[in-house]
C-alpha cells in the first residue's frame, strides 16, 4: 500500500517537474533557482557529452597533453605545432579551456588543466580515446544496436574472440593484447592491493592476455609461487615474447588454448579471471566457471575482477559505458554482485565473498571457493 502510494506520487511528481510552467516557476523562483540551474546544466551536458569527447579526441591527436607537459606553450608555439590556422586553434583552445584540459598560464601561454594533468603521461586514457573512434561509429544508431539490427560492429571485428576463438591472426591478439595492457597496470597494482596473493602454490590466470596482471603479481610473491598465463594461441604468443623482453619466461608459463576446450595446467590453488567473463554471454560463462571449478585444487578459490553493475558511485562506468560497449561488441554484459553470485553456486562453488575493494567504479571483486 505504502508503496503504491509512493509510486502514484513519484509519478505526479515527474509530470509537475517536467512541466514548462514549473521549470519557469524554478528558474524564476530565488530559493529553486541554483538547482533549476543545475538540473538544466546536467541536462546540456548528457545532450552534449559527444561533442566534449570528440574535443579530446582532437586535443589527444594533436598530442597536445604530452607536449604542454613539457613546458607550457605560447599561441604561436601551438600555432606552428598543431598547423591550425588562428581562428581555428583559438577555438580548439577555448573549448579545451572549458573542459579543464588546458589552462592559462600568462597572456596567451597555455598550460595543462586539472584534466589533462590526469590526462598527460596517461597511456591508458590515452590509447582508449583513439579507440574510442570506432565505437563512437559502432553507435550511430543506438536502436539499432539495441534491435540486432546492426549485426557488424567494429568492436566486434577489434574483439575477435567473441565471435570465433580459432585463427584468430596474431597481429589483431597483440593489437589487442596492447590495448588492454595499458589500462592493465594500474588495476593489477589495485587488485593485488586488494587480494593478498603470498602464500599460493599455483596462480592461473586464464584469459590473461599479455601477462600484465602476472608480471605484477611476480613483483610481489616469491617464487615458491608458480605463476601461469593461459589465453587464446596467438595471445598467449604474443604473451611468450612480451615475457622474454623482459626476461621473465622462466618466471611465468604462457599457455595457449580454449578456455572452454583446453585443458587447464594442474591443479591451480588460485585462478584469476580478470576482466574475462563481462566480455561474454551466460552460456559461456556457466560451462566455464564449471571448468574451473573441477580443475582447482580443493583448497583453492577464484578471484573474478572486473566492473560490476549497480556499483554505487559507478553506474555510469559498468551500467551506461560498459553496457554499450558490451553490446557493440557482442553478447557480453556487466553483471551484478547478485548475478555474478548465482552463475558461482550453479558452477558448484559454494563459499562466496565480494570483497571491498579501493576503485569499486573501476574493478570490484568476488572471491569464491569450492
Ligand atoms: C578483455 S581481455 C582481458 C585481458 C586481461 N585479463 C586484462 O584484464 O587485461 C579478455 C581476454 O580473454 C581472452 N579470451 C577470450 N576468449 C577466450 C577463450 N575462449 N579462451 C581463452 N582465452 C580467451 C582474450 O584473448 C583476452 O586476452
Amino acid at each position: 500500500m505504502r508503496g503504491a502510494l509512493m509510486a502514484a506520487a513519484a509519478a505526479y511528481l515527474d509530470k509537475v517537474i517536467a512541466s514548462p510552467r514549473f521549470r519557469r516557476f524554478a528558474a524564476g523562483f530565488p530559493v529553486l533557482r541554483p538547482v533549476a540551474r543545475r538540473r538544466s546544466k546536467a541536462l546540456f551536458d548528457l545532450m552534449a557529452g559527444f561533442v566534449y569527447s570528440q574535443v579530446l579526441l582532437a586535443f589527444t591527436r594533436l598530442d597536445l597533453p604530452n607536449l604542454l607537459l613539457e613546458k607550457p606553450r605560447s599561441f604561436e608555439e601551438l600555432m606552428a605545432w598543431t598547423q591550425l590556422d588562428a581562428d581555428h586553434l583559438r577555438r580548439l583552445l577555448k573549448a579545451a579551456k572549458a573542459l579543464d584540459l588546458v589552462s592559462y598560464r600568462g597572456p596567451d601561454i597555455y598550460g595543462l588543466g586539472t584534466v589533462g594533468r590526469d590526462l598527460a603521461n596517461n597511456a591508458a586514457a590515452l590509447s582508449m580515446i583513439e579507440h574510442h573512434a570506432g565505437f563512437y561509429a559502432d553507435l550511430n544508431d543506438p536502436i539499432a544496436l539495441l534491435t540486432s539490427e546492426q549485426k557488424s560492429t567494429g568492436l566486434n571485428d577489434y574483439w575477435r574472440y567473441v565471435s570465433e576463438t580459432e585463427a584468430i591472426p596474431e597481429e589483431l591478439a597483440a593489437k589487442y593484447s596492447t590495448l588492454m595492457s595499458q589500462s592493465q597496470e594500474g588495476l593489477s597494482e589495485e587488485i593485488i592491493d586488494d587480494y593478498t596473493m603470498t602464500g599460493r602454490r599455483h596462480i592461473l590466470d586464464v584469459g590473461g592476455g599479455d601477462g600484465t596482471f602476472l608480471r605484477c603479481v611476480a613483483a610481489r610473491v616469491g617464487p615458491e609461487t608458480a605463476l601461469t598465463l593461459f589465453d587464446l594461441p596467438a595471445v598467449a604468443e604474443t604473451a611468450k615474447a612480451r615475457l622474454a623482453e623482459r626476461g621473465l619466461e622462466g618466471r611465468i608459463s604462457a599457455v595457449g588454448g580454449d578456455f572452454l576446450t583446453s585443458d587447464f595446467p594442474d591443479a591451480p590453488d588460485l585462478v584469476t579471471l580478470v576482466r574475462v567473463l563481462f566480455d561474454h554471454p551466460d552460456r559461456t560463462v556457466r560451462p566455464l566457471l564449471g571448468r574451473i571449478r573441477a580443475a582447482l585444487a580443493p583448497d583453492g578459490a577464484l578471484l573474478i575482477a572486473e566492473p560490476m553493475s549497480e556499483t554505487r558511485g559507478g553506474e555510469r562506468i559498468a551500467d551506461a559505458y560498459f553496457g554499450f560497449y558490451l553490446l557493440a561488441m557482442g553478447e557480453g554484459r556487466v553483471r551484478t554482485v547478485d548475478e555474478h553470485t548465482a552463475l558461482l553456486k550453479e558452477a558448484g562453488f559454494s563459499r562466496i565473498r565480494p570483497l571491498s575493494c579501493r576503485m569499486p567504479h573501476m574493478i570490484r571483486l568476488i572471491e569464491a571457493r569450492p
